[in-house]
């Protein structure tokens, strides 16, 4: 079925809702089913259209839930499967849509396919599921090729035959509780096919789909070599992979209700990363290269250029993104000297500005919901959280940590538990009675940023995502998908959508004359005079010939 042009995803604000640190319904300091269910009121009056989870299944949480042991059921800590199905019913009646974390690339170890992979004898069938490779060296003692996993060491591990004696390697692009899926095996698609249906069967209406490009591998899988083009990697996007969403996006179009796949494609090339967004492939992707984007104007513009290039002729609508549970806050990269992305480089612990990384989260979050197609919020974008750099040492869970050898923090800082009212840790996380604090400490200065605190200030970053939320699903999602562009002056980014709706940003130090003609819809800070301040974002309703002196 082609992209339908009026499909609710086009235009859809989805809220990523990170499980483990969302609410906690049972109180023992980790966010699960029972705690969204008590949130959804709070979803549904931000005003998003769809919430996506991350991964909810049966895991050993090696890495956090990206570990699967049981696509079909969900982990204790986090509920029961019924909790889930009645979540997705409640999420429903409260007209949010819910998209889940689908987890292909990799299982867990503790997979039974996996279990049984490493009883089975070497070179048994059970074994072809994954990859084992024998190693290289005169006793098979060196991985078989050089790749490096992206938490960091080698991308293989040797196994332990039961008789003691060494075996064969076994692929973890990911951490070696992380086992890639050989995606050659029918088996594999199969199974696959089968957990899309299981869970499309139960009412969910799409699937993020986890390091979307990296599922085949390059036949023979050849060393990466010392000078790689990133562009030509042999364990990301090699061809084999469209075939997998052809077949995925034929079941999914099979069942009523416009459900839908986003993906996690991390690729360098615009075109590398559009052939994912074919009419008969996903429907949309992470704009990783906006999340990545220095705030500044020159380069701000070119990539929302290149995105809507990107997109126009595979029929897919764009994203927006600005943080996840992979990256650091975008409040303190916004902070720092330098405001770009780079996931191998985090810069942990740079020297930052958090106020003025708030005044331009402000203005980016502005200027994301005015563009158009679809937008991702993470959960506490709304609040204008900051990365929490303080955690001690031996608080932090996420592998990177011990996988780099401690030079990687990791991303624990953006994974810190909500705060929704109250004074003190858990901040409402946590029921009032809980005997466990949260699973990662919160910070005390965050008293000032619970839901309760910003709810009904006309300043606060919520308040700000309500009033934007509400005027983007009112107003701007009827505009057409393109954007014209305005000079507005230097350091600025201006564009008109449709024939009356401008959104206006002032990357500058002085503030900018705003049009004679026009008047102020929403502004991310204060419009004094005509005037807009620095780094401030704000939507205009131009009346005619307002674009004149823009
Ligand atoms: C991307 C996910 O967003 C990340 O959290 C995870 O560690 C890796 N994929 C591996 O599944
Ligand atoms: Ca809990």
């Amino acid at each position: 079925m082609p992209h339908s042009p009026a499909a609710w995803w086009r235009t859809a604000s989805i809220y990523q809702i990170y499980v483990r640190s969302f609410a906690d319904g049972n109180g023992d300091g980790i966010g699960d089913v029972a705690g969204i269910r008590e949130r959804l009121p709070y979803l549904r009056d931000l005003g998003v259209d769809a919430l996506w989870l991350t991964p909810w299944y049966v895991s050993p949480m090696a890495d956090a839930g990206y570990d699967v042991a049981d696509y079909r059921d969900i982990d204790p800590i986090f509920g029961t499967l019924a909790e889930a199905e009645a979540l997705i019913g409640e999420a429903h009646e409260n007209g949010l849509r819910l998209i889940v974390d689908l987890v292909p690339n990799h299982c867990s170890d503790r997979h039974p396919w996996f279990r049984e992979a490493l009883a089975a004898a070497p070179g048994s069938a059970a074994r072809e599921r994954f990859w084992f490779v024998p190693g290289r060296g005169e006793h098979g003692e060196l991985p078989p090729n050089d790749w490096q996993s992206y938490f960091g060491g080698p991308a293989w591990t040797r196994v332990t035959e039961a008789d003691g004696s060494p075996g064969p390697w076994y692929l973890h692009m990911f951490a070696p509780q992380q086992p890639d899926l050989n995606w050659e095996h029918p088996q594999v698609r199969e199974e696959f096919e089968d957990i899309l249906r299981f869970w499309l069967d139960r009412g969910v209406d799409g699937f993020r789909i986890d390091v979307a490009h990296g599922l085949t591998k390059k036949p023979g899988l050849p060393d990466v070599g010392p000078d790689p083009d990133p562009a030509d990697l042999p364990y990301q996007d090699t061809d084999g992979v469209h075939a997998i969403y052809r077949s995925w996006r034929a079941i999914i179009d099979a069942y009523e209700g416009e459900r839908v796949f986003v993906g996690e494609v991390w690729l360098p090339t615009p075109s590398q990363f559009a052939r994912y967004l074919r009419p008969d492939e996903l429907h949309s992707a992470f704009n990783f290269e906006f999340l990545c984007c220095a705030w500044e104007p020159g380069p701000i513009r070119e990539v929302i250029e290149q995105t809507l290039a990107a997109h126009a002729p595979v029929g897919a609508p764009p994203t927006w993104v600005l943080s996840n549970h992979d990256t650091i806050r975008h409040v303190t990269r916004y902070g720092r000297q330098e405001t770009g992305f780079d996931m191998g480089n985090k810069r942990h612990g740079a020297p930052t500005d958090l106020d003025l990384g708030l005044r331009r989260a402000r203005a980016a979050a502005l200027l994301t919901l005015a563009l158009p197609g679809g937008v991702y919020v993470y959960q506490g974008d709304e609040l204008g959280l900051a990365e929490v750099e303080d955690i001690p040492d031996d608080l932090l869970q996420d592998p990177t940590w011990e996988r780099s050898g401690h030079t990687d923090r990791g991303r624990d800082g953006c994974r810190v538990p909500l705060p929704w009212n109250g004074e003190h840790p858990p901040f409402g996380f946590s029921p009032p009675d809980a005997a466990t604090e949260p699973w990662l400490p919160q910070p005390l200065a965050w008293k000032d940023t619970t839901v309760e605190a910003q709810t009904g200030e006309p300043s606060s970053m919520l308040s700000l995502y309500r009033a934007a939320l509400v005027l983007r699903r009112t107003d701007l999602t009827r505009l057409p998908e393109t954007v014209s562009w305005l000079d507005a002056g230097p350091g600025t980014v201006a564009f008109v959508r449709g024939d009356g709706f401008a959104c206006v940003v002032n990357f500058s130090e002085a503030p900018i004359e705003l049009p004679a003609h026009h008047g102020v819809l929403l502004a991310s800070g204060p419009v004094v005079d005509g005037l807009l301040p620095s780094d401030t974002c704000v939507w205009l309703r131009l009346t005619p010939g307002g674009t004149d002196d823009l």
